[in-house]
Protein backbone atom coordinates (compact mmCIF):
# COMPACT_ATOMS: atom_id res chain seq x y z
CA UNK A 1 0.00 0.00 0.00
CA UNK A 2 1.44 3.28 -0.95
CA UNK A 3 1.03 6.62 1.23
CA UNK A 4 -1.06 9.06 -0.50
CA UNK A 5 -0.30 12.73 -0.55
CA UNK A 6 -3.25 14.21 -1.68
CA UNK A 7 -6.58 13.64 -0.79
CA UNK A 8 -9.06 15.52 -2.99
CA UNK A 9 -13.17 15.35 -1.65
CA UNK A 10 -16.17 14.95 -3.95
CA UNK A 11 -19.44 14.40 -5.06
CA UNK A 12 -22.78 14.19 -2.76
CA UNK A 13 -23.80 11.06 -0.57
CA UNK A 14 -26.51 9.96 1.85
CA UNK A 15 -25.85 7.90 5.00
CA UNK A 16 -27.76 5.28 5.58
CA UNK A 17 -30.79 5.89 8.19
CA UNK A 18 -30.68 6.69 12.06
CA UNK A 19 -29.59 4.11 14.37
CA UNK A 20 -30.87 5.08 17.21
CA UNK A 21 -34.65 6.32 15.32
CA UNK A 22 -34.74 3.00 13.46
CA UNK A 23 -34.53 0.92 16.93
CA UNK A 24 -37.41 3.11 18.15
CA UNK A 25 -39.72 3.18 15.10
CA UNK A 26 -39.44 -0.75 15.58
CA UNK A 27 -40.73 -0.84 19.29
CA UNK A 28 -42.87 1.73 19.45
CA UNK A 29 -44.59 1.18 15.87
CA UNK A 30 -45.41 -2.75 17.23
CA UNK A 31 -46.87 -0.59 20.43
CA UNK A 32 -49.17 1.85 18.66
CA UNK A 33 -52.44 0.80 17.55
CA UNK A 34 -52.60 0.54 13.82
CA UNK A 35 -50.59 0.84 10.54
CA UNK A 36 -47.17 2.25 11.51
CA UNK A 37 -44.88 3.12 8.03
CA UNK A 38 -41.64 3.64 8.10
CA UNK A 39 -39.51 4.90 5.22
CA UNK A 40 -35.63 4.98 5.36
CA UNK A 41 -35.20 2.69 8.28
CA UNK A 42 -31.12 1.90 8.76
CA UNK A 43 -30.98 -2.33 7.73
CA UNK A 44 -27.86 -3.22 9.62
CA UNK A 45 -27.05 -5.79 11.86
CA UNK A 46 -27.62 -3.48 15.09
CA UNK A 47 -31.65 -3.37 13.68
CA UNK A 48 -31.86 -6.85 12.69
CA UNK A 49 -31.17 -7.37 16.38
CA UNK A 50 -34.15 -5.63 17.42
CA UNK A 51 -36.64 -6.79 14.49
CA UNK A 52 -35.78 -10.40 15.18
CA UNK A 53 -36.12 -9.81 19.52
CA UNK A 54 -39.33 -8.04 19.00
CA UNK A 55 -40.32 -11.22 16.55
CA UNK A 56 -39.33 -13.97 19.34
CA UNK A 57 -41.25 -11.78 21.46
CA UNK A 58 -44.15 -12.78 18.84
CA UNK A 59 -44.92 -9.52 17.20
CA UNK A 60 -45.01 -9.06 13.38
CA UNK A 61 -42.29 -7.51 11.69
CA UNK A 62 -41.65 -7.49 8.08
CA UNK A 63 -38.32 -7.51 6.36
CA UNK A 64 -36.68 -4.36 6.75
CA UNK A 65 -36.77 -2.53 3.72
CA UNK A 66 -36.84 1.02 2.35
CA UNK A 67 -40.67 1.48 2.82
CA UNK A 68 -41.84 -1.09 5.30
CA UNK A 69 -45.03 -1.18 7.05
CA UNK A 70 -45.83 -2.79 10.55
CA UNK A 71 -49.10 -3.27 11.86
CA UNK A 72 -49.55 -2.32 15.42
CA UNK A 73 -50.83 -4.72 18.28
CA UNK A 74 -51.30 -1.86 20.61
CA UNK A 75 -50.77 -1.76 24.53
CA UNK A 76 -53.07 -4.11 25.89
CA UNK A 77 -51.27 -7.23 23.71
CA UNK A 78 -49.08 -8.77 26.19
CA UNK A 79 -46.15 -10.48 24.31
CA UNK A 80 -45.48 -14.02 24.32
CA UNK A 81 -43.02 -14.94 27.19
CA UNK A 82 -39.59 -15.26 24.67
CA UNK A 83 -37.56 -17.89 26.46
CA UNK A 84 -34.39 -16.22 25.08
CA UNK A 85 -33.98 -12.86 23.18
CA UNK A 86 -30.57 -12.54 21.60
CA UNK A 87 -29.41 -8.94 21.16
CA UNK A 88 -26.58 -9.65 19.21
CA UNK A 89 -23.96 -6.71 19.75
CA UNK A 90 -26.47 -4.08 20.13
CA UNK A 91 -26.77 -2.18 23.60
CA UNK A 92 -29.58 -0.10 22.64
CA UNK A 93 -31.66 -3.20 21.43
CA UNK A 94 -30.82 -5.14 25.06
CA UNK A 95 -31.94 -1.72 27.21
CA UNK A 96 -34.50 -0.35 25.46
CA UNK A 97 -35.95 -3.95 24.91
CA UNK A 98 -35.50 -4.65 29.04
CA UNK A 99 -37.76 -2.09 29.71
CA UNK A 100 -40.26 -2.32 27.16
CA UNK A 101 -40.73 -6.21 28.40
CA UNK A 102 -40.35 -4.94 32.32
CA UNK A 103 -43.81 -3.84 31.57
CA UNK A 104 -45.82 -7.21 30.54
CA UNK A 105 -46.01 -10.29 32.18
CA UNK A 106 -43.26 -12.53 31.20
CA UNK A 107 -40.37 -13.74 31.77
CA UNK A 108 -37.39 -13.42 28.93
CA UNK A 109 -33.57 -14.14 29.12
CA UNK A 110 -31.74 -11.62 27.21
CA UNK A 111 -28.28 -12.41 25.84
CA UNK A 112 -25.78 -10.70 23.25
CA UNK A 113 -22.44 -11.28 21.51
CA UNK A 114 -18.92 -11.40 23.72
CA UNK A 115 -18.56 -7.61 23.54
CA UNK A 116 -22.48 -6.93 24.38
CA UNK A 117 -22.71 -9.41 27.40
CA UNK A 118 -19.73 -7.51 29.00
CA UNK A 119 -21.48 -3.99 28.69
CA UNK A 120 -22.97 -2.77 32.10
CA UNK A 121 -26.88 -3.67 32.46
CA UNK A 122 -27.52 -2.70 36.21
CA UNK A 123 -28.29 0.70 34.83
CA UNK A 124 -31.26 -0.21 33.74
CA UNK A 125 -32.11 -3.18 36.03
CA UNK A 126 -31.85 -1.22 39.02
CA UNK A 127 -34.56 1.26 38.10
CA UNK A 128 -36.69 -1.15 36.71
CA UNK A 129 -36.37 -3.21 39.85
CA UNK A 130 -37.16 0.37 41.81
CA UNK A 131 -40.31 0.01 39.01
CA UNK A 132 -41.25 -3.25 40.16
CA UNK A 133 -39.42 -6.21 37.85
CA UNK A 134 -37.12 -8.66 39.24
CA UNK A 135 -34.36 -9.37 37.38
CA UNK A 136 -31.86 -12.85 37.75
CA UNK A 137 -28.46 -11.64 37.76
CA UNK A 138 -25.33 -13.16 37.68
CA UNK A 139 -23.07 -12.34 40.85
CA UNK A 140 -20.51 -10.46 40.40
CA UNK A 141 -20.37 -9.75 36.97
CA UNK A 142 -22.85 -6.76 35.61
CA UNK A 143 -23.67 -7.57 32.11
CA UNK A 144 -25.85 -10.42 30.17
CA UNK A 145 -27.24 -12.87 30.19
CA UNK A 146 -29.81 -12.02 32.65
CA UNK A 147 -33.51 -12.74 33.16
CA UNK A 148 -36.32 -10.39 33.38
CA UNK A 149 -39.55 -11.60 35.40
CA UNK A 150 -41.63 -8.50 33.79
CA UNK A 151 -45.31 -7.11 35.16
CA UNK A 152 -47.09 -4.97 38.20
CA UNK A 153 -44.96 -1.66 37.51
CA UNK A 154 -45.51 1.28 39.80
CA UNK A 155 -44.44 4.57 38.81
CA UNK A 156 -40.44 6.11 39.33
CA UNK A 157 -39.44 9.42 40.24
CA UNK A 158 -35.64 8.52 39.27
CA UNK A 159 -32.65 10.34 39.10
CA UNK A 160 -30.20 9.01 36.41
CA UNK A 161 -26.39 9.52 37.62
CA UNK A 162 -25.36 10.03 33.88
CA UNK A 163 -26.75 10.94 31.08
CA UNK A 164 -28.09 8.12 28.96
CA UNK A 165 -30.42 7.26 26.48
CA UNK A 166 -30.77 4.23 26.48
CA UNK A 167 -31.64 4.51 30.32
CA UNK A 168 -33.94 7.06 29.97
CA UNK A 169 -35.68 5.37 26.85
CA UNK A 170 -35.62 1.97 28.87
CA UNK A 171 -37.61 3.73 31.60
CA UNK A 172 -40.02 5.77 29.60
CA UNK A 173 -40.84 2.82 27.31
CA UNK A 174 -41.36 0.42 30.89
CA UNK A 175 -43.89 3.40 32.13
CA UNK A 176 -45.83 3.16 28.53
CA UNK A 177 -46.12 -0.47 28.65
CA UNK A 178 -46.75 -0.77 32.84
CA UNK A 179 -49.31 2.06 32.15
CA UNK A 180 -47.36 3.84 35.39
CA UNK A 181 -46.20 7.55 35.30
CA UNK A 182 -42.57 8.41 34.69
CA UNK A 183 -40.46 11.33 36.48
CA UNK A 184 -36.89 10.94 35.40
CA UNK A 185 -33.68 13.69 36.14
CA UNK A 186 -30.91 13.93 33.36
CA UNK A 187 -27.25 15.39 34.85
CA UNK A 188 -27.45 16.11 31.17
CA UNK A 189 -29.27 16.24 27.93
CA UNK A 190 -29.24 13.01 26.38
CA UNK A 191 -30.68 12.41 22.84
CA UNK A 192 -34.60 12.42 22.93
CA UNK A 193 -36.00 10.86 19.83
CA UNK A 194 -38.12 8.33 22.01
CA UNK A 195 -39.39 11.49 23.66
CA UNK A 196 -40.26 12.69 20.07
CA UNK A 197 -41.40 9.47 18.79
CA UNK A 198 -43.95 9.14 21.80
CA UNK A 199 -45.22 12.87 21.41
CA UNK A 200 -45.79 12.33 17.85
CA UNK A 201 -47.90 9.26 18.57
CA UNK A 202 -49.89 11.31 21.31
CA UNK A 203 -48.18 10.38 24.57
CA UNK A 204 -47.94 13.36 27.19
CA UNK A 205 -44.78 14.33 28.26
CA UNK A 206 -43.46 17.26 29.21
CA UNK A 207 -39.74 18.35 28.96
CA UNK A 208 -38.33 20.78 31.43
CA UNK A 209 -34.54 21.49 32.11
CA UNK A 210 -33.23 18.26 33.07
CA UNK A 211 -36.68 16.69 33.80
CA UNK A 212 -38.80 14.49 32.45
CA UNK A 213 -41.54 13.73 33.43
CA UNK A 214 -44.48 11.18 30.78
CA UNK A 215 -47.92 10.12 32.18
CA UNK A 216 -48.62 7.09 30.99
CA UNK A 217 -50.63 6.85 27.14
CA UNK A 218 -53.63 4.99 27.10
CA UNK A 219 -52.89 3.91 23.83
CA UNK A 220 -50.19 5.33 20.98
CA UNK A 221 -51.14 6.85 17.76
CA UNK A 222 -49.25 4.55 14.38
CA UNK A 223 -47.14 6.93 12.66
CA UNK A 224 -45.80 7.76 9.25
CA UNK A 225 -42.36 8.17 9.80
CA UNK A 226 -38.53 8.89 7.78
CA UNK A 227 -35.45 8.17 9.43
CA UNK A 228 -33.20 10.86 9.04
CA UNK A 229 -29.53 10.43 8.28
CA UNK A 230 -27.38 9.23 10.69
CA UNK A 231 -25.86 12.20 12.09
CA UNK A 232 -22.92 9.26 13.99
CA UNK A 233 -22.51 7.87 10.19
CA UNK A 234 -21.99 11.60 8.66
CA UNK A 235 -19.29 12.74 11.18
CA UNK A 236 -17.18 10.16 9.70
CA UNK A 237 -17.49 12.15 5.94
CA UNK A 238 -17.67 15.45 7.59
CA UNK A 239 -14.11 15.00 9.43
CA UNK A 240 -12.85 13.13 5.66
CA UNK A 241 -13.94 16.49 3.67
CA UNK A 242 -12.48 18.45 6.87
CA UNK A 243 -8.62 16.56 6.77
CA UNK A 244 -8.55 16.74 3.04
CA UNK A 245 -6.18 19.16 0.60
CA UNK A 246 -8.84 19.76 -1.59
CA UNK A 247 -12.38 19.87 -2.97
CA UNK A 248 -15.98 19.75 -1.27
CA UNK A 249 -18.47 16.86 0.02
CA UNK A 250 -22.11 17.20 0.92
CA UNK A 251 -24.17 14.98 2.91
CA UNK A 252 -27.72 14.83 2.35
CA UNK A 253 -30.93 14.77 4.56
CA UNK A 254 -28.63 14.15 8.17
CA UNK A 255 -30.52 14.47 11.57
CA UNK A 256 -29.58 17.48 12.81
CA UNK A 257 -31.01 16.92 16.38
CA UNK A 258 -29.25 19.43 18.95
CA UNK A 259 -28.75 16.68 21.04
CA UNK A 260 -26.33 14.46 18.72
CA UNK A 261 -25.09 17.02 16.59
CA UNK A 262 -22.14 18.26 18.77
CA UNK A 263 -19.53 17.47 16.50
CA UNK A 264 -20.61 20.30 13.68
CA UNK A 265 -19.39 23.24 16.13
CA UNK A 266 -16.24 21.02 17.14
CA UNK A 267 -15.16 20.41 13.36
CA UNK A 268 -15.89 24.36 13.13
CA UNK A 269 -13.99 25.49 16.24
CA UNK A 270 -11.27 23.16 14.58
CA UNK A 271 -11.60 25.02 11.58
CA UNK A 272 -13.45 22.81 9.24
CA UNK A 273 -15.46 25.13 7.01
CA UNK A 274 -18.78 23.47 6.88
CA UNK A 275 -22.50 25.00 6.30
CA UNK A 276 -25.53 23.35 7.31
CA UNK A 277 -28.67 23.98 4.97
CA UNK A 278 -31.37 22.93 7.65
CA UNK A 279 -34.73 22.13 5.56
CA UNK A 280 -37.75 20.89 7.45
CA UNK A 281 -38.63 18.75 10.53
CA UNK A 282 -38.84 15.65 9.25
CA UNK A 283 -42.44 14.50 11.49
CA UNK A 284 -40.65 14.31 14.87
CA UNK A 285 -36.78 15.32 13.97
CA UNK A 286 -35.10 18.22 12.36
CA UNK A 287 -32.75 17.69 9.11
CA UNK A 288 -30.46 19.56 6.35
CA UNK A 289 -27.74 19.21 4.58
CA UNK A 290 -24.09 19.68 5.52
CA UNK A 291 -21.52 21.09 3.21
CA UNK A 292 -17.64 20.47 4.13
CA UNK A 293 -14.59 22.16 2.63
CA UNK A 294 -11.24 21.56 4.15
CA UNK A 295 -9.35 24.01 6.34
CA UNK A 296 -5.85 24.64 8.08
CA UNK A 297 -7.04 22.34 11.10
CA UNK A 298 -6.37 23.60 14.44
CA UNK A 299 -6.74 21.59 18.06
CA UNK A 300 -9.71 21.93 20.31
CA UNK A 301 -10.69 21.15 24.00
CA UNK A 302 -14.24 19.06 23.87
CA UNK A 303 -15.43 18.97 27.80
CA UNK A 304 -18.07 17.05 29.66
CA UNK A 305 -20.64 19.11 28.65
CA UNK A 306 -19.86 18.57 25.45
CA UNK A 307 -19.75 14.97 25.62
CA UNK A 308 -23.49 13.58 25.27
CA UNK A 309 -24.02 15.11 21.85
CA UNK A 310 -20.85 13.78 20.33
CA UNK A 311 -20.53 10.51 22.15
CA UNK A 312 -20.31 8.22 19.16
CA UNK A 313 -18.17 10.68 17.23
CA UNK A 314 -15.26 10.89 19.71
CA UNK A 315 -13.38 8.11 17.86
CA UNK A 316 -13.11 10.33 14.61
CA UNK A 317 -12.83 13.36 16.52
CA UNK A 318 -9.79 12.01 17.97
CA UNK A 319 -8.43 10.57 14.69
CA UNK A 320 -8.96 14.28 12.93
CA UNK A 321 -7.49 15.84 16.17
CA UNK A 322 -4.39 13.61 15.54
CA UNK A 323 -4.07 15.14 11.65
CA UNK A 324 -4.68 18.86 13.69
CA UNK A 325 -2.24 21.44 14.22
CA UNK A 326 -1.60 21.54 18.47
CA UNK A 327 -2.56 19.51 20.87
CA UNK A 328 -6.81 18.50 21.68
CA UNK A 329 -8.00 17.53 25.04
CA UNK A 330 -11.26 14.56 25.43
CA UNK A 331 -13.24 14.82 28.98
CA UNK A 332 -15.67 13.67 31.04
CA UNK A 333 -15.95 11.07 28.27
CA UNK A 334 -15.86 7.93 30.84
CA UNK A 335 -18.64 6.46 29.47
CA UNK A 336 -16.39 5.62 25.74
CA UNK A 337 -15.29 3.03 28.42
CA UNK A 338 -18.16 1.11 28.22
CA UNK A 339 -19.42 1.17 24.74
CA UNK A 340 -19.10 -1.73 22.17
CA UNK A 341 -15.23 -1.69 23.21
CA UNK A 342 -13.16 0.27 25.76
CA UNK A 343 -12.72 3.22 22.84
CA UNK A 344 -10.54 4.97 25.53
CA UNK A 345 -7.88 2.33 24.90
CA UNK A 346 -8.59 1.16 21.70
CA UNK A 347 -8.22 4.79 20.28
CA UNK A 348 -5.07 5.55 22.27
CA UNK A 349 -3.35 2.29 21.62
CA UNK A 350 -4.56 2.18 18.04
CA UNK A 351 -3.16 6.20 17.36
CA UNK A 352 -0.19 5.16 19.46
CA UNK A 353 0.67 2.40 17.07
CA UNK A 354 0.63 4.97 14.31
CA UNK A 355 3.01 6.88 15.80
CA UNK A 356 0.53 9.58 17.43
CA UNK A 357 1.31 10.77 20.36
CA UNK A 358 -1.42 10.39 23.17
CA UNK A 359 -1.94 10.32 26.55
CA UNK A 360 -4.52 8.22 28.12
CA UNK A 361 -6.39 9.89 30.69
CA UNK A 362 -9.42 7.97 32.97
CA UNK A 363 -12.04 10.10 30.91
CA UNK A 364 -10.46 10.81 28.27
CA UNK A 365 -7.15 11.74 26.57
CA UNK A 366 -4.55 14.06 25.21
CA UNK A 367 -3.93 14.31 21.50
CA UNK A 368 -0.96 15.82 19.91
CA UNK A 369 -1.22 15.93 16.02
CA UNK A 370 0.75 15.26 13.66
CA UNK A 371 2.11 15.99 10.35
CA UNK A 372 4.51 12.96 9.87
CA UNK A 373 3.43 9.65 7.50
CA UNK A 374 0.84 7.21 9.99
CA UNK A 375 2.03 3.62 9.37
CA UNK A 376 0.53 1.15 11.22
CA UNK A 377 -1.99 -1.71 11.76
CA UNK A 378 -5.33 -0.96 13.61
CA UNK A 379 -7.14 -3.40 16.18
CA UNK A 380 -10.57 -2.70 16.05
CA UNK A 381 -11.23 -5.46 18.47
CA UNK A 382 -14.86 -5.82 16.64
CA UNK A 383 -15.90 -1.86 17.48
CA UNK A 384 -17.83 -1.08 14.06
CA UNK A 385 -16.98 2.72 14.96
CA UNK A 386 -13.21 2.02 15.86
CA UNK A 387 -12.72 0.61 12.09
CA UNK A 388 -14.74 3.69 10.46
CA UNK A 389 -12.67 6.30 12.49
CA UNK A 390 -9.81 4.43 11.47
CA UNK A 391 -10.73 3.96 7.74
CA UNK A 392 -11.31 7.88 7.76
CA UNK A 393 -7.71 8.04 8.92
CA UNK A 394 -6.55 5.90 6.65
CA UNK A 395 -7.90 7.99 3.47
CA UNK A 396 -6.26 10.90 4.31
CA UNK A 397 -3.01 12.20 3.39
CA UNK A 398 0.12 10.79 4.76
CA UNK A 399 -1.56 6.79 5.83
CA UNK A 400 -0.37 3.96 5.35
CA UNK A 401 -3.34 2.17 7.71
CA UNK A 402 -4.66 -1.70 7.43
CA UNK A 403 -7.84 -2.82 9.53
CA UNK A 404 -8.02 -5.85 10.96
CA UNK A 405 -12.01 -6.56 10.86
CA UNK A 406 -13.45 -3.98 7.77
CA UNK A 407 -16.92 -5.84 8.16
CA UNK A 408 -17.45 -4.86 11.89
CA UNK A 409 -19.18 -1.72 10.45
CA UNK A 410 -22.21 -4.20 9.36
CA UNK A 411 -23.58 -3.49 12.85
CA UNK A 412 -24.02 0.18 11.71
CA UNK A 413 -23.44 1.15 8.46
CA UNK A 414 -22.55 -1.68 5.82
CA UNK A 415 -22.24 0.34 3.02
CA UNK A 416 -19.01 2.44 4.69
CA UNK A 417 -16.24 1.12 2.49
CA UNK A 418 -17.64 2.02 -0.49
CA UNK A 419 -19.58 5.06 0.53
CA UNK A 420 -15.64 6.12 1.14
CA UNK A 421 -14.21 5.07 -2.02
CA UNK A 422 -17.13 7.40 -3.81
CA UNK A 423 -16.31 10.19 -1.99
CA UNK A 424 -12.83 10.35 -2.38
CA UNK A 425 -11.64 11.82 -6.24
C1 LIG B 1 -27.91 5.41 22.15
C2 LIG B 1 -27.46 6.11 23.23
C3 LIG B 1 -26.03 6.29 23.55
C4 LIG B 1 -25.17 5.98 22.35
C5 LIG B 1 -25.56 4.71 21.67
C6 LIG B 1 -27.00 4.80 21.17
C7 LIG B 1 -29.37 5.30 21.94
O1 LIG B 1 -25.69 5.43 24.62
O2 LIG B 1 -23.81 5.93 22.71
O3 LIG B 1 -24.73 4.45 20.56
O4 LIG B 1 -29.81 4.92 20.84
O5 LIG B 1 -30.11 5.59 22.89
P1 LIG B 1 -25.96 5.80 26.18
O6 LIG B 1 -27.40 5.90 26.39
O7 LIG B 1 -25.34 4.66 26.95
O8 LIG B 1 -25.25 7.11 26.40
Amino acid sequence: MTVATRLVVRGALHVPGDKSVSHRALMLGVLSEGRTTIRGILRSADIESTAGTLRAAGWEIPPLAPEMTLEGRGLAHAPASPSHLDCGNSGTTARLLMGMMAGFPVTATFSGDASLSRRPMRRVAVPLTAMGARFDLTEGHDGLPLTLHGGHLHSIDWTMEKASAQVKSALLLAGVTGHVAVVLREPAASRDHTERLLRAQGAAIDVGTGMIVMDPPTRLEPIDLTVPGDPSSAAFFACLAAMADGGSLTIRDVGLNPARSGFIAVLRRMGARLEVVERNDRGAEPIGDLLIRPGHLGNTVIGEDEVPSLIDELPVLACLAARAAGETVISGASELRVKESDRIATVVSNLRGLGVEVEERPDGMRIRGTNTDLVGAVRTHGDHRIAMAFGVLAAAPRSRITIDDRDCVGVSYPEFWRHLESAVA
